[in-house]
């Protein structure tokens, strides 16, 4: 290891190679702090050449090679192995933490084009706040924005609030330029969509999840910017009732940007772990469990959260194209900036709010339109029997419902303990849903896989990877079951 240290020191310089336990370790565990392993050293490039030249050192003493970007990832993608669950077999020298930060180049957006290109450790906060200088938008973003990566988001395929109307990263992604495992440059940063010269390398990179390749920039569409004209939550009395609404709203609204779900549940935890003042006029949490027994049998399930664009139309006609859509009696709208940002901050702040609880069990799936409602009536019953625990597990329910895409958080459970995502993994595939929508498979759930794609289909992936990658150096123990 020690020789692989020196190497790599020689080649981007002794102050980007990290090897100091303490800071490496920070490195090393992801942002749940339910995955964590052993890592040789961190390294920080500061150029494709010089990622290039990271990777063919590694390669030459055999180590693996982890990316990292803002290591946001909620699957344990983006730290080694180690004994977290999931985890690979150990390589005889520990993986090398290739982190991304340092590729920040950010050139001037390309207004003919609607396009920009943009270094791998950019932020989509930056990406988005540079576009917008232009009057034009990133189509991703998502509640870690001030630390995922362009880099990132692209190797996870990123959904996030805007999906239901710009698709998710890959509908983004106009190219590439990526480093492969035996140090080659790859990619096209032309930005031409007009091109047909054989498989899309750009593509096939979005949602490796760092194992076929390191991305080291990419070229990026823009959209003419909509600004939100107004922002609705609305309390539903199920899943289903949620998506009826939201299906109501997108057919009397010119756009929707937005069609977020919460339980009542998570409304309840975000105000007691945040501070955040409940909406004005909802009761609040039941106080008492005869009170919240009573209050479950008569509904209030959930939350709807919209966000709304103007199109043509101007506020007043905005308020009433939406009285159109049957609005239920609990319903606030906001259409001023601050309004719209309190009202979106009981989504926004779900994942922190969370996370003050323990350490959660996150399990990213999606679920068909019609599915939703026996999905989260069955869901509960299923966290219970599938958990090996003491104690009632707490189970908040949230997501971008527009694409049928839920997070099921459990709290209680023993973070180590895999039978409670196993059991959600199984009930979304029961509903001929998917296993991961948008956090990607991770290290978290490579065993369920076969749940979401045919053998067939593994096995064209594996061979894929061996091609590019046949030592298997690029983040082994992700998205594909691994032999190291
Ligand atoms: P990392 O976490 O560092 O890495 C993620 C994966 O990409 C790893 O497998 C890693 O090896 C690989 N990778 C990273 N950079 C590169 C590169 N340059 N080349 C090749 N591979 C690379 N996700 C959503 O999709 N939608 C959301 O709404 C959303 N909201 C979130 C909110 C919060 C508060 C948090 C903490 C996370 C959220 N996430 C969400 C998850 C996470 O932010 C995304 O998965 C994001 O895409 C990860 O970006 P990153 O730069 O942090 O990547
Ligand atoms: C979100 O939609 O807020 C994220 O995907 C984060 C999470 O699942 O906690
Ligand atoms: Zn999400």
């Amino acid at each position: 290891m020690r020789e692989l240290i020196a190497d790599l020191r020689a080649v981007i310089g002794p102050a980007h190679v990290l090897a100091e336990p303490d800071v490496v370790a920070g490195y090393a565990t992801d942002w749940t702090r339910r995955y964590s392993g052993v890592a040789a050293c961190v390294v920080r490039p500061a150029s494709t050449s010089e990622v290039a030249d990271v990777i063919r050192a590694c390669a030459a003493h055999g180590a693996p090679i982890v990316p990292q970007g803002g290591n946001t990832s909620l699957v344990g993608g983006s730290v080694p192995s180690g004994g977290s669950p999931g985890s690979g077999t150990a390589a005889a020298i520990p993986p090398v933490v290739l982190s991304t930060l340092r590729l920040t180049d950010l050139d001037p957006v390309d207004v003919r084009s609607g396009q920009v290109s943009a270094g791998a450790g950019v932020t989509i906060a930056r990406l988005r706040a540079h576009a917008a200088a232009s009057g034009l938008s990133y189509g991703v973003d998502l509640a870690s924005r001030d630390t995922a990566t362009v880099g990132g988001t692209i190797a996870t395929n990123a959904g996030g609030i805007h999906t239901i109307k710009y698709g998710s990263t890959r509908a983004q992604v106009a190219g590439v330029t990526a480093v492969l495992a035996d140090g080659s440059v790859v990619g096209d940063m032309s930005g031409l969509t007009a091109r047909a010269t054989g498989y899309d390398i750009a593509q096939l990179l979005t949602g490796s999840e760092g194992t076929l390749a390191v991305i080291t920039a990419a070229r990026l569409r823009l959209r003419i910017a909509e600004p939100a004209a107004a922002v609705l939550l609305a309390r539903v009395t199920s899943i289903d009732a949620a998506a009826d609404l939201l299906a109501r709203i997108r057919a009397a609204m010119p756009g929707v940007l937005a069609g977020e779900y919460f339980d009542a549940a998570g409304m309840d935890l975000v105000c007691r772990a945040t501070g955040l003042p409940l909406p004005p006029g909802y009761d609040g949490p039941a106080a008492d469990a005869d009170s919240a027994r009573a209050r479950s049998q008569v509904g209030p399930a959930g939350f709807l959260l919209a966000e709304l664009t103007s199109g043509d139309a101007g506020s007043d006609d905005i308020l009433e194209r939406l009285a159109e859509a049957t609005l239920p009696e609990e319903t606030w709208v906001a259409t001023d900036a601050r309004g719209m940002a309190a009202l979106w901050a009981y989504r926004q702040r779900l994942t922190e709010a969370i996370a003050t609880t323990g350490i959660p069990h996150k399990i990213d799936v999606a679920v068909p339109a019609g599915e939703l409602g026996a999905f989260r009536s069955e869901l509960d019953g299923v966290v219970r029997s599938g958990a090996a625990h003491e104690g009632e597990p707490m189970v908040i329910v949230f997501g971008h419902i527009g694409v049928g895409n839920l997070h099921v958080n459990v709290i209680g459970p023993d973070p180590a303990d895999q039978s409670v995502d196993a059991a959600v993994a199984r009930l979304a595939a029961a509903h001929g849903g998917s296993v991961a929508a948008e956090h990607g498979v991770g290290r978290a759930k490579t065993a369920w896989l076969g749940l979401s794609r045919s053998a067939a289909e593994i096995a064209a992936m594996g061979a894929i990877k061996a091609a590019l990658d046949p030592a298997g150096l690029l983040n082994p123990g992700v998205l594909l079951p691994s032999q190291r």
